[in-house]
Protein backbone atom coordinates (compact mmCIF):
# COMPACT_ATOMS: atom_id res chain seq x y z
CA UNK A 1 0.00 0.00 0.00
CA UNK A 2 0.77 3.32 -0.99
CA UNK A 3 2.34 6.17 1.89
CA UNK A 4 -0.60 7.82 3.30
CA UNK A 5 0.72 10.90 3.28
CA UNK A 6 0.45 10.58 -0.67
CA UNK A 7 -3.18 11.18 -0.50
CA UNK A 8 -4.43 15.10 0.22
CA UNK A 9 -7.89 13.44 1.39
CA UNK A 10 -8.85 9.73 2.14
CA UNK A 11 -12.09 7.81 3.33
CA UNK A 12 -11.74 5.70 6.68
CA UNK A 13 -13.62 2.28 7.09
CA UNK A 14 -11.76 1.56 10.34
CA UNK A 15 -13.94 -0.41 12.25
CA UNK A 16 -16.59 -1.19 10.08
CA UNK A 17 -19.02 -3.83 11.38
CA UNK A 18 -19.11 -6.91 9.62
CA UNK A 19 -23.03 -6.93 9.96
CA UNK A 20 -22.89 -4.40 7.43
CA UNK A 21 -21.54 -6.93 4.93
CA UNK A 22 -24.36 -9.64 6.15
CA UNK A 23 -26.65 -7.04 5.96
CA UNK A 24 -25.95 -6.34 1.79
CA UNK A 25 -26.02 -10.03 1.23
CA UNK A 26 -29.84 -9.91 2.65
CA UNK A 27 -31.10 -7.09 0.85
CA UNK A 28 -33.85 -7.82 -1.48
CA UNK A 29 -34.36 -4.19 -2.93
CA UNK A 30 -31.04 -2.89 -3.66
CA UNK A 31 -32.12 0.72 -4.36
CA UNK A 32 -33.33 3.78 -3.07
CA UNK A 33 -34.81 1.21 -0.23
CA UNK A 34 -35.23 1.28 3.70
CA UNK A 35 -32.09 2.19 4.22
CA UNK A 36 -31.33 5.32 2.31
CA UNK A 37 -35.32 6.35 4.69
CA UNK A 38 -33.09 5.61 7.52
CA UNK A 39 -29.78 7.62 6.46
CA UNK A 40 -32.54 10.74 5.55
CA UNK A 41 -33.61 10.73 9.11
CA UNK A 42 -30.03 10.24 10.26
CA UNK A 43 -28.91 13.14 8.03
CA UNK A 44 -32.32 15.25 9.10
CA UNK A 45 -31.82 14.53 12.84
CA UNK A 46 -28.21 15.49 12.88
CA UNK A 47 -28.49 19.13 10.80
CA UNK A 48 -32.08 19.73 12.21
CA UNK A 49 -34.09 19.59 8.56
CA UNK A 50 -37.29 18.47 8.29
CA UNK A 51 -36.49 16.55 5.24
CA UNK A 52 -33.15 15.45 3.23
CA UNK A 53 -33.34 13.01 0.13
CA UNK A 54 -30.15 11.22 -0.63
CA UNK A 55 -28.80 10.91 -4.40
CA UNK A 56 -26.18 9.62 -5.89
CA UNK A 57 -23.69 12.00 -5.59
CA UNK A 58 -23.08 16.30 -4.79
CA UNK A 59 -23.43 17.31 -8.40
CA UNK A 60 -27.19 15.42 -8.58
CA UNK A 61 -28.27 16.79 -5.26
CA UNK A 62 -26.76 20.64 -6.73
CA UNK A 63 -28.51 19.45 -10.36
CA UNK A 64 -32.04 18.23 -8.62
CA UNK A 65 -31.89 21.46 -6.52
CA UNK A 66 -31.99 23.81 -8.99
CA UNK A 67 -34.29 22.12 -11.25
CA UNK A 68 -36.93 22.03 -8.29
CA UNK A 69 -37.04 25.35 -7.63
CA UNK A 70 -38.61 25.56 -11.49
CA UNK A 71 -36.78 28.97 -12.30
CA UNK A 72 -37.58 30.53 -15.30
CA UNK A 73 -34.21 32.49 -17.25
CA UNK A 74 -31.88 31.41 -14.64
CA UNK A 75 -29.02 33.94 -14.02
CA UNK A 76 -27.34 32.64 -10.94
CA UNK A 77 -24.59 34.12 -8.74
CA UNK A 78 -21.76 31.48 -8.47
CA UNK A 79 -18.68 31.84 -6.16
CA UNK A 80 -15.64 32.06 -8.45
CA UNK A 81 -13.20 29.53 -5.94
CA UNK A 82 -15.65 26.87 -6.43
CA UNK A 83 -15.49 23.24 -7.82
CA UNK A 84 -16.68 23.16 -11.24
CA UNK A 85 -20.30 20.98 -10.48
CA UNK A 86 -22.70 24.16 -10.24
CA UNK A 87 -21.25 26.30 -13.52
CA UNK A 88 -21.99 22.60 -15.13
CA UNK A 89 -25.20 22.10 -14.46
CA UNK A 90 -26.20 25.70 -15.50
CA UNK A 91 -24.36 25.69 -18.35
CA UNK A 92 -26.20 22.23 -19.53
CA UNK A 93 -29.69 23.41 -19.17
CA UNK A 94 -28.40 26.68 -20.91
CA UNK A 95 -28.81 28.95 -17.82
CA UNK A 96 -26.63 32.47 -17.42
CA UNK A 97 -24.24 32.86 -14.63
CA UNK A 98 -22.43 35.91 -13.14
CA UNK A 99 -18.76 34.49 -11.00
CA UNK A 100 -18.79 36.31 -7.80
CA UNK A 101 -15.35 37.57 -5.94
CA UNK A 102 -14.58 36.03 -2.62
CA UNK A 103 -13.17 37.37 0.45
CA UNK A 104 -9.24 36.30 0.07
CA UNK A 105 -9.28 35.23 4.02
CA UNK A 106 -11.75 32.39 3.93
CA UNK A 107 -11.71 31.86 0.23
CA UNK A 108 -15.78 31.99 0.88
CA UNK A 109 -18.01 35.20 -0.56
CA UNK A 110 -19.16 37.69 1.94
CA UNK A 111 -21.95 40.18 1.92
CA UNK A 112 -19.77 43.06 0.62
CA UNK A 113 -18.73 40.60 -2.43
CA UNK A 114 -22.55 39.98 -3.23
CA UNK A 115 -23.08 43.41 -2.59
CA UNK A 116 -20.34 43.90 -5.43
CA UNK A 117 -22.38 41.89 -7.58
CA UNK A 118 -25.60 42.93 -7.64
CA UNK A 119 -24.31 46.48 -7.97
CA UNK A 120 -22.97 45.69 -11.48
CA UNK A 121 -26.21 43.51 -11.92
CA UNK A 122 -28.01 46.80 -11.57
CA UNK A 123 -26.04 49.05 -13.73
CA UNK A 124 -26.12 46.47 -16.29
CA UNK A 125 -29.71 45.56 -15.70
CA UNK A 126 -29.32 42.31 -15.16
CA UNK A 127 -32.02 40.50 -12.66
CA UNK A 128 -30.10 37.60 -10.46
CA UNK A 129 -32.54 34.95 -9.50
CA UNK A 130 -30.48 32.23 -7.78
CA UNK A 131 -27.47 32.32 -5.51
CA UNK A 132 -25.50 28.97 -4.80
CA UNK A 133 -22.74 30.26 -2.22
CA UNK A 134 -20.56 26.97 -1.23
CA UNK A 135 -19.07 26.78 1.76
CA UNK A 136 -15.42 26.16 1.81
CA UNK A 137 -13.16 23.84 2.99
CA UNK A 138 -15.55 22.54 6.21
CA UNK A 139 -15.79 26.55 7.05
CA UNK A 140 -19.24 28.14 6.85
CA UNK A 141 -20.76 31.84 5.08
CA UNK A 142 -22.70 33.76 7.72
CA UNK A 143 -25.88 34.22 5.09
CA UNK A 144 -27.92 36.19 7.44
CA UNK A 145 -27.51 39.28 6.05
CA UNK A 146 -27.18 37.90 2.62
CA UNK A 147 -30.37 36.27 2.97
CA UNK A 148 -32.11 39.28 3.80
CA UNK A 149 -31.07 41.11 0.14
CA UNK A 150 -31.73 38.22 -1.31
CA UNK A 151 -35.17 38.29 0.07
CA UNK A 152 -35.83 41.78 -0.76
CA UNK A 153 -34.80 40.99 -5.02
CA UNK A 154 -36.66 37.62 -4.88
CA UNK A 155 -33.34 35.43 -5.22
CA UNK A 156 -33.40 31.81 -4.52
CA UNK A 157 -30.29 30.47 -2.34
CA UNK A 158 -29.27 26.81 -2.90
CA UNK A 159 -26.55 26.31 -0.05
CA UNK A 160 -23.69 23.92 -1.28
CA UNK A 161 -22.63 22.19 1.78
CA UNK A 162 -20.51 19.56 0.06
CA UNK A 163 -16.96 20.67 1.92
CA UNK A 164 -18.65 20.63 5.46
CA UNK A 165 -21.24 18.03 6.07
CA UNK A 166 -20.92 18.27 10.39
CA UNK A 167 -20.03 21.50 10.85
CA UNK A 168 -21.59 24.23 13.50
CA UNK A 169 -22.16 27.49 12.61
CA UNK A 170 -20.26 28.76 14.91
CA UNK A 171 -21.50 32.66 15.05
CA UNK A 172 -24.91 31.26 16.29
CA UNK A 173 -26.37 28.82 18.62
CA UNK A 174 -24.51 25.52 18.98
CA UNK A 175 -26.94 23.57 17.72
CA UNK A 176 -26.88 25.22 13.94
CA UNK A 177 -25.68 23.08 12.13
CA UNK A 178 -24.92 23.81 8.24
CA UNK A 179 -27.69 22.03 6.43
CA UNK A 180 -30.53 23.36 9.06
CA UNK A 181 -31.50 25.77 5.68
CA UNK A 182 -32.52 28.80 8.09
CA UNK A 183 -31.40 31.02 5.00
CA UNK A 184 -31.67 29.17 2.23
CA UNK A 185 -33.92 27.33 0.41
CA UNK A 186 -31.73 23.80 0.48
CA UNK A 187 -28.94 22.96 1.12
CA UNK A 188 -26.70 20.21 -1.22
CA UNK A 189 -23.77 17.71 0.73
CA UNK A 190 -21.81 15.28 -1.08
CA UNK A 191 -20.48 12.13 0.16
CA UNK A 192 -17.47 11.85 -2.32
CA UNK A 193 -14.53 9.77 -0.62
CA UNK A 194 -12.57 12.22 0.04
CA UNK A 195 -15.73 14.62 1.68
CA UNK A 196 -15.84 14.44 5.96
CA UNK A 197 -18.19 11.17 5.48
CA UNK A 198 -18.73 8.88 2.60
CA UNK A 199 -21.18 6.53 1.16
CA UNK A 200 -18.40 5.83 -2.13
CA UNK A 201 -20.30 7.81 -3.95
CA UNK A 202 -23.03 9.45 -2.91
CA UNK A 203 -24.63 13.04 -1.84
CA UNK A 204 -28.05 14.39 -0.43
CA UNK A 205 -30.52 17.54 0.16
CA UNK A 206 -31.89 19.20 3.24
CA UNK A 207 -34.95 21.25 3.25
CA UNK A 208 -37.33 22.52 5.38
CA UNK A 209 -40.35 23.03 2.74
CA UNK A 210 -42.73 20.23 1.94
CA UNK A 211 -43.78 20.76 -1.57
CA UNK A 212 -39.89 21.03 -2.80
CA UNK A 213 -39.32 17.72 -0.81
CA UNK A 214 -41.94 16.51 -2.94
CA UNK A 215 -40.69 17.44 -5.82
CA UNK A 216 -37.47 16.48 -5.64
CA UNK A 217 -38.54 13.15 -4.92
CA UNK A 218 -40.20 12.75 -8.29
CA UNK A 219 -37.24 14.26 -9.71
CA UNK A 220 -34.72 11.56 -7.99
CA UNK A 221 -36.38 8.87 -10.19
CA UNK A 222 -37.31 10.48 -13.88
CA UNK A 223 -40.76 12.25 -12.42
CA UNK A 224 -42.57 9.06 -13.37
CA UNK A 225 -45.27 8.81 -11.78
CA UNK A 226 -47.15 5.31 -11.48
CA UNK A 227 -50.89 5.71 -12.41
CA UNK A 228 -52.96 2.85 -13.86
CA UNK A 229 -52.60 -0.31 -16.24
CA UNK A 230 -54.31 1.28 -18.91
CA UNK A 231 -51.89 4.52 -18.50
CA UNK A 232 -49.24 2.96 -16.72
CA UNK A 233 -46.82 5.91 -16.61
CA UNK A 234 -47.23 10.07 -16.18
CA UNK A 235 -44.10 12.07 -16.65
CA UNK A 236 -44.57 15.11 -14.87
CA UNK A 237 -41.20 16.68 -16.28
CA UNK A 238 -38.13 15.45 -17.99
CA UNK A 239 -35.63 14.16 -15.05
CA UNK A 240 -33.02 11.94 -14.96
CA UNK A 241 -32.10 8.53 -12.47
CA UNK A 242 -30.14 10.46 -9.12
CA UNK A 243 -30.79 7.16 -6.94
CA UNK A 244 -28.38 6.21 -4.54
CA UNK A 245 -27.94 2.23 -3.85
CA UNK A 246 -28.42 0.53 -0.48
CA UNK A 247 -25.20 -0.55 -0.33
CA UNK A 248 -23.96 3.21 -0.22
CA UNK A 249 -26.40 3.94 2.28
CA UNK A 250 -25.92 1.66 4.65
CA UNK A 251 -22.22 2.69 4.15
CA UNK A 252 -23.72 5.89 5.33
CA UNK A 253 -25.39 4.83 8.58
CA UNK A 254 -22.17 3.75 9.95
CA UNK A 255 -20.58 6.88 8.55
CA UNK A 256 -22.56 8.99 10.37
CA UNK A 257 -21.74 7.15 13.82
CA UNK A 258 -18.60 7.59 13.53
CA UNK A 259 -18.67 11.72 12.46
CA UNK A 260 -17.98 12.91 16.15
CA UNK A 261 -14.77 10.73 15.81
CA UNK A 262 -13.65 11.90 12.48
CA UNK A 263 -14.64 15.83 13.59
CA UNK A 264 -12.03 15.63 16.57
CA UNK A 265 -9.94 13.50 14.63
CA UNK A 266 -9.91 16.19 11.68
CA UNK A 267 -9.78 18.56 14.08
CA UNK A 268 -6.60 17.34 16.06
CA UNK A 269 -4.43 17.43 12.72
CA UNK A 270 -5.43 20.86 12.12
CA UNK A 271 -4.27 21.78 15.67
CA UNK A 272 -1.19 20.03 15.02
CA UNK A 273 -0.24 21.46 11.83
CA UNK A 274 -1.34 25.04 13.33
CA UNK A 275 1.26 25.11 15.79
CA UNK A 276 4.05 23.43 13.65
CA UNK A 277 3.50 26.13 11.16
CA UNK A 278 3.21 29.14 13.49
CA UNK A 279 6.83 29.98 13.50
CA UNK A 280 6.49 30.63 9.75
CA UNK A 281 3.79 33.11 9.16
CA UNK A 282 6.24 35.01 6.94
CA UNK A 283 6.15 32.27 4.35
CA UNK A 284 3.13 31.89 4.28
CA UNK A 285 -0.40 31.57 6.65
CA UNK A 286 -3.29 28.93 7.24
CA UNK A 287 -6.68 29.40 6.02
CA UNK A 288 -8.04 27.04 8.76
CA UNK A 289 -8.02 27.97 12.80
CA UNK A 290 -8.74 26.01 15.83
CA UNK A 291 -12.53 25.35 16.11
CA UNK A 292 -14.25 22.15 17.84
CA UNK A 293 -17.72 23.25 15.74
CA UNK A 294 -15.79 22.94 12.62
CA UNK A 295 -15.77 19.73 10.79
CA UNK A 296 -12.61 20.84 8.34
CA UNK A 297 -12.55 18.83 5.15
CA UNK A 298 -9.16 20.59 3.82
CA UNK A 299 -6.50 21.75 4.95
CA UNK A 300 -5.12 25.13 2.95
CA UNK A 301 -2.31 27.14 3.72
CA UNK A 302 -1.67 30.87 1.46
CA UNK A 303 1.64 31.28 0.71
CA UNK A 304 3.16 34.58 0.48
CA UNK A 305 4.50 35.62 -2.57
CA UNK A 306 2.06 34.92 -4.95
CA UNK A 307 4.35 33.73 -7.73
CA UNK A 308 3.20 30.64 -9.79
CA UNK A 309 6.89 29.49 -10.48
CA UNK A 310 7.49 29.18 -6.77
CA UNK A 311 4.20 27.68 -6.43
CA UNK A 312 4.58 24.98 -8.66
CA UNK A 313 8.17 24.10 -7.15
CA UNK A 314 7.04 23.99 -3.69
CA UNK A 315 4.20 21.30 -5.38
CA UNK A 316 6.74 19.52 -7.05
CA UNK A 317 8.78 19.21 -4.00
CA UNK A 318 5.82 17.82 -1.62
CA UNK A 319 4.86 15.49 -4.93
CA UNK A 320 8.72 14.49 -4.83
CA UNK A 321 8.33 13.65 -1.04
CA UNK A 322 5.41 11.62 -1.71
CA UNK A 323 2.99 14.14 -0.01
CA UNK A 324 -0.51 14.60 -1.89
CA UNK A 325 -1.26 18.23 -2.55
CA UNK A 326 -3.68 19.64 -4.83
CA UNK A 327 -5.25 23.20 -5.40
CA UNK A 328 -8.85 23.68 -4.33
CA UNK A 329 -9.94 25.89 -6.86
CA UNK A 330 -9.01 27.39 -10.50
CA UNK A 331 -11.69 30.60 -10.33
CA UNK A 332 -14.14 29.55 -12.88
CA UNK A 333 -14.55 32.23 -15.18
CA UNK A 334 -10.54 31.16 -16.12
CA UNK A 335 -12.68 27.66 -17.65
CA UNK A 336 -13.02 28.80 -21.23
CA UNK A 337 -16.12 26.36 -21.60
CA UNK A 338 -18.31 28.78 -19.30
CA UNK A 339 -17.69 32.09 -21.57
CA UNK A 340 -20.55 31.23 -23.39
CA UNK A 341 -23.12 31.24 -20.58
CA UNK A 342 -20.89 33.83 -17.98
CA UNK A 343 -22.59 37.40 -17.89
CA UNK A 344 -19.89 38.64 -15.75
CA UNK A 345 -17.42 37.65 -13.71
CA UNK A 346 -15.32 39.75 -10.61
CA UNK A 347 -12.49 37.66 -9.78
CA UNK A 348 -9.34 40.24 -8.26
CA UNK A 349 -9.69 38.65 -4.81
CA UNK A 350 -10.06 34.81 -6.42
CA UNK A 351 -7.06 35.36 -8.68
CA UNK A 352 -4.70 36.56 -5.91
CA UNK A 353 -6.37 33.34 -3.79
CA UNK A 354 -5.80 31.01 -6.20
CA UNK A 355 -2.40 32.03 -7.05
CA UNK A 356 -1.49 31.37 -3.00
CA UNK A 357 -3.00 28.29 -2.25
CA UNK A 358 -2.05 24.82 -1.39
CA UNK A 359 -4.12 21.77 0.19
CA UNK A 360 -2.22 19.47 2.44
CA UNK A 361 -3.18 16.12 3.30
CA UNK A 362 -5.90 15.79 5.91
CA UNK A 363 -8.07 12.66 6.80
CA UNK A 364 -8.36 10.69 9.65
CA UNK A 365 -5.81 7.96 8.47
CA UNK A 366 -2.63 9.83 9.00
CA UNK A 367 -0.85 9.42 12.17
CA UNK A 368 1.20 11.36 14.46
CA UNK A 369 4.46 10.39 12.80
CA UNK A 370 2.74 11.38 8.83
CA UNK A 371 2.26 14.48 10.19
CA UNK A 372 5.74 15.08 12.01
CA UNK A 373 7.47 13.72 8.38
CA UNK A 374 4.53 16.50 6.24
CA UNK A 375 5.21 19.34 8.53
CA UNK A 376 9.22 18.80 9.12
CA UNK A 377 9.63 18.43 4.80
CA UNK A 378 7.03 21.56 4.52
CA UNK A 379 9.66 23.39 7.19
CA UNK A 380 12.47 22.37 5.38
CA UNK A 381 11.74 23.98 1.99
CA UNK A 382 11.06 27.17 3.38
CA UNK A 383 14.27 27.47 5.61
C1 LIG B 1 -18.06 22.30 -3.64
C2 LIG B 1 -18.48 21.06 -4.35
N1 LIG B 1 -19.70 21.02 -4.93
C3 LIG B 1 -20.14 19.92 -5.58
C4 LIG B 1 -19.36 18.80 -5.67
C5 LIG B 1 -19.86 17.61 -6.41
O1 LIG B 1 -19.95 16.47 -5.60
P1 LIG B 1 -19.78 15.00 -6.24
O2 LIG B 1 -18.36 14.80 -6.59
O3 LIG B 1 -20.24 14.10 -5.13
O4 LIG B 1 -20.69 14.95 -7.42
C6 LIG B 1 -18.07 18.78 -5.07
C7 LIG B 1 -17.22 17.59 -5.17
O5 LIG B 1 -16.06 17.58 -5.14
C8 LIG B 1 -17.63 19.94 -4.41
O6 LIG B 1 -16.43 19.99 -3.85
Amino acid sequence: MKSLVNYYGLQDFTNTPKDIIKKITKLNIVTNGKYCIRLERKISKLVGSKYSVVCNNGTSALMMGILSLKLKNIVAIIPNINFVASASILSLIKAKFIFCDVNFKTGMVDTENFKEVLLKCDKQKIKPNLFLPMHYAGNIIDLKKISKICKKRSIKIIEDGCHSFGSLNYKQNKKSYLGNCKFSEMTTFSFHPVKNITTFEGGAITLNNKSLYQRILNLRSHSLVKTNITDPYHLKSPSLNFRMSEISALVGIDQIKKINYFKKKRNSIVKYYLSSFKYIPEKFECLNFYDANIFWHLFVIKLNSFNNRKKLKFMKYLKKNQIGCQIHYKPLYKHKVYKKNMLFSINKNSDKFYKSIVTLPLHTLLKKKDLIYISNKVKNFFK
